[in-house]
């Protein structure tokens, strides 16, 4: 683990406006810096930075932290591995606490085990011509780091020879605990080496070459290891999509490499499922076109269902493959067959597009009833889409069901979307900020000289717009968004005058007092005369203390 202390210090000495700078353009603008925020599809620059609280802040989509949370949302890192990082461009030495084993170390086991099974590779000949008569050459099996793992027993060897701890080696997925004892999780199998990525091994895939009935494994779920956000060969394939502006996500390891073999280095795999939200942060980074170049099986089109629906309602240009008769990419390289490969892959069609087809495919379109419930079907799907993009395919719904489409229209109707304004812009007036409230929060959050006498005049009612804020710091919930956002806009100001600032909290009492006032005036409650009485007696001590 990484010391607290070493965290600390790291995060005193760098300036956040040097880190963020790494990534994005800043521009100063009063003591603050701002930019145009990665997070979100910002037109003006919305994000602020600030040195003095080491911190940023979004104003739009409220993302913020210090510098290691940019640093995870930025490069889609974990916690433990933005740490590294920031250490790393920042020259700064980290301490570890020996005592627990950490996310450098699960690396090392790992790395450990990873240069074992690649040299077992060659000394496996059975292992060797099994990828050669698959078409792989020795070019690809470094540039893959393929391997190959062998009975447990020789792995649990391994395992003890290194001196690492069952438990470690558990940790990263390496073994298993069965009722006898440990095993290892890849026996007598291919091995592919998984990579996030930046390129660091967090765990590997494993193909039989016994017949075992299950052809492929994955390691288990673990802290470096989360299948659902990792693309397979990335950390190979980034330039090559950020060169052609494309990506290719194949079903496998095998679709990859072979891709890859044939020329197309943008190629990429998911690891036995389809794609999730969690990839989708690695996928709008680059901004590149994705293809989905699946296969022709029922298992590759409803992944490429599911896939392009993700991909459709989050705004990612896609479109989808389907390898025709059952074949996969791989196949069609091995038959060298790259021509038709080319055919396949330019014939592309878009992800809506493939949809549509999709729904109408499965409707008997000469029979009215079904021709309804088809664009119902169509229309659930286009309803959830932006107005202009489920427009576009006014055109193709028209033609693939014979209907006169403008009469029913594909993009959510208008009624709603006006209600949806109306109330967001309700929420707009319902939020505005009240500059005083908000003034006397911050100074009581940066300002300890008036914390505590400051602190134990007020009270959560007295704050009519921003009680919240004003329970997160009873609640010392200080890493919380709206304090960040507090912190952060200069133009909430903190009031340095103690005077000033008792006055500050007078008028917001007053404030409450008044409102609480008329609600009893107007109330049928039988102590009204003495509440009253009271609240008036507050008002006028109050205006003693001014
Ligand atoms: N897969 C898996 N477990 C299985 C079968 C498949 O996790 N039992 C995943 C693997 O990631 C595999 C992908 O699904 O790469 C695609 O599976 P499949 O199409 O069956 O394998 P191929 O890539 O065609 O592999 P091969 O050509 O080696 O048979
Ligand atoms: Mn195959």
């Amino acid at each position: 683990m990484i010391s607290q202390d070493s965290i600390n210090k790291l995060l005193e000495q760098v300036d956040i406006v040097d880190v963020v700078s790494n990534y994005i353009p800043l521009k100063r603008s009063g003591s603050n810096f701002v930019g145009v925020c990665p997070f979100h599809d910002d037109r003006n620059p919305s994000m602020s930075v600030s040195s003095k609280l080491g911190i940023f802040h979004c104003f739009s989509c409220k993302a913020g932290g210090n510098a290691i949370k940019f640093i995870m949302d930025y490069e889609n890192l974990n916690y433990p591995e933005a740490i590294e990082k920031l250490a790393n461009i920042s020259n700064f030495t980290l301490e570890y606490t020996s005592s627990k084993r950490d996310f450098k170390e699960d690396k090392k086991v790992l790395e450990k085990v990873g240069a074992f099974y690649k040299s077992l590779l060659y000394k496996n000949q059975n292992a060797l011509n099994y990828l050669y008569s698959r078409g792989f050459d020795d070019e690809l099996i470094k540039c893959f780091d393929i391997g190959y793992a062998p009975i447990s027993q020789n792995t649990i060897n391994l395992l003890e020879n290194e001196k690492i701890e069952p438990n470690e080696a558990l940790d990263v997925g390496i073994i298993k605990q069965g009722e006898n004892g440990f095993y290892a999780s890849f026996i007598e199998r291919i091995t592919f080496a998984i990579k996030n990525h930046t390129g660091k091994l967090v765990g590997f895939g494993g193909r039989t070459i016994t017949n075992h009935p299950a052809k492929y494994v994955n390691s288990p779920e673990s802290r470096v290891f989360n299948k659902s956000k990792i693309l397979y060969a990335y950390d190979i394939a980034k330039s090559s999509i950020y060169n052609k502006k494309e990506i290719i996500i194949t079903e496998g390891y095998m679709d990859t490499i072979m891709l890859h073999k044939a020329g197309y280095t943008n190629a990429v795999a998911v690891l036995g499922t389809a794609l999730t939200e969690q990839h989708l942060p690695l996928l709008r980074r680059s901004d590149a076109k994705i293809v989905l170049c699946f296969d022709g099986d029922s298992a590759g089109i409803s992944a490429a269902i599911k896939s392009s629906k993700l991909l459709s309602i989050n705004e990612l240009d896609a479109s989808v493959v389907i390898i025709p008769e059952g074949a996969d990419p791989a196949d069609l390289v091995q038959s060298g067959n790259l021509k038709r490969l080319e055919n396949i892959i330019e014939n592309r069609i878009e992800a809506g597009e493939f949809l549509i087809r999709d729904i109408a495919s499965k409707y008997d379109l000469s029979r009215p009833i079904q021709k309804q419930k088809a664009l119902e079907e169509i229309q659930q799907f286009t309803f959830s889409l932006k107005p202009i993009i489920a427009d576009s395919y006014m055109t193709l719904v028209a033609q693939v069901l014979n209907i006169d489409i403008a009469r029913f229209g594909l993009s959510r109707n208008q009624r709603k979307e006006n209600i949806k304004i109306e109330i967001e812009k309700n929420q707009i007036i319902s939020s505005s900020k009240d500059y005083l409230e908000l003034s006397i929060l911050k100074t009581l959050l940066v300002d300890n000289r008036f914390y505590k006498s400051g602190y134990d005049m007020c009270n959560e009612e007295m704050f009519a717009r921003h009680f919240d804020i004003f329970r997160l710091i009873k609640l010392k919930k200080y890493d919380d968004e709206q304090i960040r956002e507090l912190l952060i806009d200069e133009d909430i100001e903190v009031i340095n005058s103690q005077s000033q600032f008792f006055k500050g909290i007078g008028i917001l009492k007053e404030k409450y007092y008044k409102i609480l006032l008329e609600d009893i005036k107007h109330s049928n409650d039988p102590q009204k005369m003495e509440k009253i009485m009271k609240i008036q007696n507050a008002l006028r001590k109050l205006r003693g203390v001014k």
